[in-house]
């Protein structure tokens, strides 16, 4: 399904608790404030796939392989519905999350990281920038608690240690580590900054 991109697609990534969507529109923000054509998206999708996810991860009751593929079909119609014809209009796609975090959570549950990267890779364009927001479970934990809202099963102090390790690893070029303790304007400063240096370079380049 992969064609040639004209777009640009940024991803925000990073465990529960790391600001992700905070970051996520704000950059929204500063793009409508500057006239950047955009879109903004997140998974899990708010459509069929998505909403199964939604559903059954609460009920906590999922085995691996069978959560793997329903994140997957969720991505799959994600990619074929809005981001590819997005990319092809030469608009930038923002995403909070994206299948880094199909290799950080489902490769947690035992799934070996190569297999999921690759059944990704299969089907969905590469990030051209993917900021991590990296943070100490500790403080992300804080944060979940302080949300008071009903704990997901992804969501135990272990298993964001693995997320978080296994984020850590990925060694993908387009993935800038930010430290998600600054100030959230200072994180989004950052953020700013690189997108722009990144779109202003791609842009010479064509
Ligand atoms: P989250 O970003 O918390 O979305 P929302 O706030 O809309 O519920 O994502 C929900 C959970 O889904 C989160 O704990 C991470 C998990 N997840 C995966 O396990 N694999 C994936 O590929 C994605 C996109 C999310």
């Amino acid at each position: 399904m992969k064609k040639e991109k004209e777009g640009f697609l940024i991803t925000i990534e990073g465990i529960d608790g790391s600001g992700k969507s905070t970051q996520s529109n704000l950059l929204a923000q500063f793009f409508k404030q500057k006239g950047i054509s955009f879109v903004q998206s997140s998974e899990p999708t708010f459509g069929k796939w998505g909403k199964i996810i939604r559903e059954q991860t609460a009920k906590g009751k999922l085995e691996a392989e069978e959560e793997l593929n329903l994140f997957l079909k969720d991505r799959y119609e994600h990619t074929k519905n809005l981001i590819l014809p997005s990319l092809e209009a030469g608009k930038i796609v923002l995403l909070d999350r994206y299948y880094f975090s199909s290799i950080a959570y489902q490769g947690a549950r035992g799934i070996d990281l190569a297999k999921i990267r690759q059944l990704n890779e299969d089907f969905a364009p590469a990030p051209h920038l993917s900021f991590l927001l990296d943070i100490s479970v500790e403080i992300a934990w804080e944060r979940i608690n302080q949300r008071g809202v009903h704990l997901d099963s992804f969501e135990t102090i272990e298993n964001l240690k693995k997320y978080r390790e296994i984020f850590l690893s990925l060694t993908d070029k387009c993935i800038i580590k930010v430290d998600a303790s600054l100030e959230k304007e200072k994180i989004q400063q950052i953020i700013q900054e690189k997108c722009l240096s990144r779109i202003y370079q791609l842009l010479k380049k064509n």
